[in-house]
């Protein structure tokens, strides 16, 4: 969609746009959601291939019986137009899950809307999901047409829909309730027909026990839902992704054939995944990157050591936490590290994103930090795209 816009946050522009979800909409349509008089960035919509970190599975692998039997669910579930809740540890394919959801539905050929309500200032996000007049506040140049009517007649995905804030999750269920959005500013409804996905990588339960996300809403999104395993609970999907990824990124890099070998595979085969298929997609792509000849080898894997991570932390029990961290400290001041400060620096904001399931505005939250100092920082080790 090479046009420019005005977009409201870029990663809502990379979500919807460079895995086209826009496939739905015309142009015309597309500039009436992103009117050229608001008075934020001003950004050129990228050739969607060239900046896509991961692949967009055109097939989708489900071979572990855990996979086929949620493939089942999911088949049962989508024909129907019940909202769904999609729960997975981050990494293990919500999204992909959403997207075939919508695919089965009678909905599939209308726009599928993929929504990262983490991504929004709380300020913005109520105009964001469901518009705004012209003079609805200081600002509002011109009226501007919410998520929610962007897909209509189709799906909204609503990602981390735990960090939706309660004022706006009343809104929300009203929406649900009445079919119905109200712009900000606006009188008069406007009838919408949307089917809510909604995913999350904590336990809502939780968040309603502590308060933060409302009980009501919880149950109406609960109806259908669909828990995720993480990859380590389906072993048998282990190597046919890694297959996958292979000959995915192996055409994309204009590689002949590549084979893993015994060793390689063993290796996979024993990870614990803690990114799930994310990771596995990136430890792929990287090993063919680094592997030499038509072979991926052992030590072009290269795994996240968060087992090692967690080991160590177990090993210095009985010492105080600040104990562990000098000693931490300690070993890296023997090392001599060219750059210390700024390992350490960045060492500490990815692995608090790490925690936070790469959630951006918990991982401010966590260091107690503004998301702006977290999403520069992460822009700048390469974590996230500077688009993201
Ligand atoms: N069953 C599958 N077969 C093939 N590829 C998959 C499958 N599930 C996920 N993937 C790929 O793994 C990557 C991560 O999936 P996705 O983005 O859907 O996960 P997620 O749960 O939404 O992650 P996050 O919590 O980080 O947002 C994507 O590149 C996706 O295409
Ligand atoms: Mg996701």
């Amino acid at each position: 969609m090479g046009t420019e816009a005005t977009v409201p946050d870029a990663d809502i522009l990379l979500m919807n746009l460079l895995d086209n979800d826009y496939m739905g909409l015309t142009h015309r349509e597309f500039d009436s959601i992103y009117s050229k008089e608001d008075d934020m960035n001003l950004l050129t919509l990228p050739n969607s291939q060239s900046l896509s970190t991961s692949i967009r599975a055109t097939a989708q692998v489900f071979e572990d019986p855990k996979s086929l039997a949620l493939l089942a669910r999911i088949q049962q579930i989508a024909p129907s137009d019940a909202n769904v809740l999609i729960i997975g540890e981050t990494g293990t394919g919500k999204e992909l899950i959403a997207r075939h959801v919508h695919d089965l539905s009678h909905r599939k050929g209308k726009p599928f809307v993929a929504v990262n309500c983490g991504a929004f200032s709380e300020t913005l996000v109520e105009s964001e999901l469901f518009g705004h007049e012209k003079g609805a506040f200081t600002g509002a140049f011109s009226a501007k047409t919410g998520w929610f009517e962007a897909a209509n007649g189709g799906t909204i995905f609503l990602d981390e829909i735990g960090d939706l804030p309660l004022s706006i999750q009343v809104k929300l269920l009203r929406v649900l309730q009445e079919r119905e959005v109200v712009r900000l500013g606006a009188r008069k409804p406007t009838p919408i027909d949307v089917r809510l996905v909604a995913a999350t990588n904590v336990r809502l339960e939780e968040a309603v026990l502590a308060g933060h996300f409302r009980e009501d809403l919880f149950y109406r999104l609960r109806v259908a839902h669909l828990e995720i395993p993480t990859l380590r609970d389906r072993p048998g999907d282990i190597l046919p992704l890694a297959q996958y990824f292979v000959s995915e990124y192996r055409r994309r890099l204009g590689y002949g054939e590549v084979e893993i070998d015994e060793d390689a595979k063993r290796k996979l085969l024993a990870h614990a995944w803690p990114g799930n298929i994310r990771e596995l997609e990136n430890a792929i792509h990287h090993a063919l990157l680094i592997c030499k000849g038509n072979r991926l080898r052992n030590e072009d894997l290269q795994l996240s050591s968060m087992q090692l991570f967690h080991r160590s932390r177990h090993e210095h029990d009985g010492h105080g936490g600040s104990d562990s961290l000098q000693h931490a400290l300690h070993q890296l001041f023997e090392a001599g590290h060219e750059t210390l400060y700024e390992h350490i620096e960045d060492t500490v904001v990815r692995t608090a994103y790490h925690y936070c399931h790469n959630n951006q505005v918990q991982t401010a939250r966590l260091l107690g930090v503004s998301r702006n100092i977290v999403r520069a920082r992460l822009i700048k080790m390469g974590a996230i795209s500077a688009l993201k």
